[in-house]
């Protein structure tokens, strides 16, 4: 089982721009088999704590940077373009050499009322650039002859100013001089994402006291929760409002070991995917627990459950996979499932990179190796977002219903873990006349999921991904 991880790993490195996003490339499932085997061999690693110290970060000289980061057109941009869009990298630690890129696609109007909002992707490994803003909720998508760009009118830059970053260091267009950078882990990673935040702020002043808000999906379910609790620790230690964190919003996303297994396979089951004798049999052999041990009869069991679910797109079970013979229809409410290809080739180009200040690099949407490295990933963060949540900031967890691999059953779980008590009860929320997906208030806790939407929600479901979006922002039920 091990060999054959791995195996897929390598073969990802090779075909790295053609792995995330429906031709099978799965960094959760990686990482969850890391996790399972450390504790298993009773590796011990460290957890971002609340007791966690502060040591005042790195702040380098940043007059004059902003200007050179903006940006003046993308090759293939289409004509028109009313907003302005900066990119370019944020030293993080000037002794290793260690620098995260960012790109930023302000609003086109409002823009200086507008909040500020960080997305971030997951993996952990996978490039907010490349999927956040390409493929899921910034400006432009990539067409599929792989040069030209398409304007995506539901964009979350239409209600915000959207920063994305790739994060840690190795992933996307991000860097260190130091090798052994790259192997990291949560609690580095949100070290580095507060610095970065910290930097970029001096960068652009003007956002120093804009509400900022953090959003991600998947694997950022850890990220963003661990950075929001940073930057209250730090805020408080200040006796200062350094970031004027108002809320995050955690999509599909991967916060707590037990439910992600368990939610999984009862959505394989209730979604027809795997057989009753299956499911019966993960039932009865597997204890998802942190203390519970994977025995051979559980792991047979989940083998046969990943075997049954064959060959379907697993981020969005009743779409096509992406296949060289398809017909492709790019537009933007009818998602491509190539579109990966077409960023990959796209970043890839010389002059695309020069145009966002890029190092010339060659450019992946996933960086198999720092996953494979990957040092510490707590079994839940779901304390930390009982912190967030009592501290005052808006937490809201969204659910695309289509994805298998964090399904919304995984989301309802965490969420009864939680042990907050109902506000406002399940109700249909509507768009367009149609009902746009499901919600339910609780105490300090949102829940909302977007139906017919897979696990990047904005590019299947781009309109009523910007509608929830707004809602969260505007702090109203949807
Ligand atoms: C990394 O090294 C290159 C080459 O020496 C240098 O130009 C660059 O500034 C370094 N990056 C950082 C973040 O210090
Ligand atoms: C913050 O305030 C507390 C109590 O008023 C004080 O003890 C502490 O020194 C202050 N910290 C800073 C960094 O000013
Ligand atoms: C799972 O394992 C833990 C630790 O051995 C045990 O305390 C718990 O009762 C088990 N759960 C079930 C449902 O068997
Ligand atoms: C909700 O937030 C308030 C403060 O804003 C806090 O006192 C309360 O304990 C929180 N409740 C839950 C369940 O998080």
């Amino acid at each position: 089982m091990k060999i054959a991880f791995l195996l897929s790993i390598h073969f990802c490195l090779l075909v790295l721009s053609h792995c995330y996003g429906g031709n099978g490339y799965d960094p959760l499932e990686s990482i969850l088999n890391i996790q399972r085997s450390k504790r298993s061999d009773h590796i011990i690693t460290k957890e971002l704590t609340s007791e966690i110290s502060y040591s005042p970060v790195y702040v380098g000289p940043q007059d004059g940077l902003k200007d050179l980061d903006k940006i003046s057109s993308l090759p293939g941009e289409p004509s028109g373009t009313d907003f302005d869009q900066y990119s370019g990298y944020v030293t993080v630690d000037p002794n290793h050499g260690r620098a995260l890129f960012y790109y930023l696609a302000e609003s086109p109007i409002f823009s200086s009322n507008n909040p500020l909002v960080l997305w971030l992707n997951g993996g952990p490994g996978c490039s907010s650039f490349g999927n956040g803003a390409m493929m899921e909720l910034g400006p432009f998508r990539v067409n599929a002859d792989s040069v030209t760009l398409s304007r995506n009118k539901y964009a979350w830059n239409n209600v915000a100013n959207v920063l994305f970053l790739e994060s840690p260091a190795g992933v996307g267009f991000s860097y260190s001089n130091t090798s052994s950078d790259y192997t990291t882990g949560d609690i580095q990673t949100a070290k580095d994402s507060y610095t970065f935040l910290v930097n970029w702020l001096e960068r652009f002043p003007e956002y120093k006291t804009r509400d900022f808000y953090i959003t991600g999906e998947s694997y950022a379910g850890h990220y963003v929760p661990q950075l929001a609790q940073l930057i209250l620790q730090n805020n408080k230690i200040a006796n200062q409002t350094i970031i004027n964190l108002k809320g995050i919003a955690l999509g599909n996303a991967y916060v707590d070991e037990e439910t992600e297994n368990t939610g999984l396979f009862d959505y394989f089951w209730t979604h027809a995917i795997i057989s009753d004798e299956i499911h019966e049999g993960i039932i009865s052999n597997c204890n998802f627990t942190e203390a519970g041990t994977i025995t051979d009869a559980c792991n047979d069991y989940e083998n046969q459950a990943y075997a049954a679910k064959s060959n379907i797109n697993f981020y969005d079970i009743y779409t096509p996979l992406c296949s060289p013979s398809s017909n492709s229809t790019p537009s933007i409410t009818e998602f491509d499932p190539c579109t990966e290809n077409y960023i990959g080739s796209y970043l890839n180009i010389a002059a695309v990179q020069q145009s966002l200040h890029a190092k010339p690099v060659n450019w992946a949407s996933c960086n198999g190796f720092i996953l494979g490295q990957w040092t510490d990933s707590p079994f839940t963060v779901l304390p930390v977002i009982q912190d967030l949540m009592a501290n005052g900031i808006n937490v809201w967890i969204y659910s695309g219903d289509t994805d298998a691999r964090v399904p919304v059953t995984t989301s309802r779980y965490s969420i009864d873990k939680l042990k907050t008590s109902l506000k406002t009860p399940w109700y249909p929320w509507m768009y367009k006349g149609e009902v746009g997906g499901y919600v339910v208030g609780y105490q300090n806790l949102t829940f909302v999921t977007i139906r017919g939407a897979g696990h990047f929600v904005p590019s299947y479901q781009p309109a009523r991904a910007l509608a929830f979006f707004s809602s969260f922002l505007g702090g109203n039920l949807p």
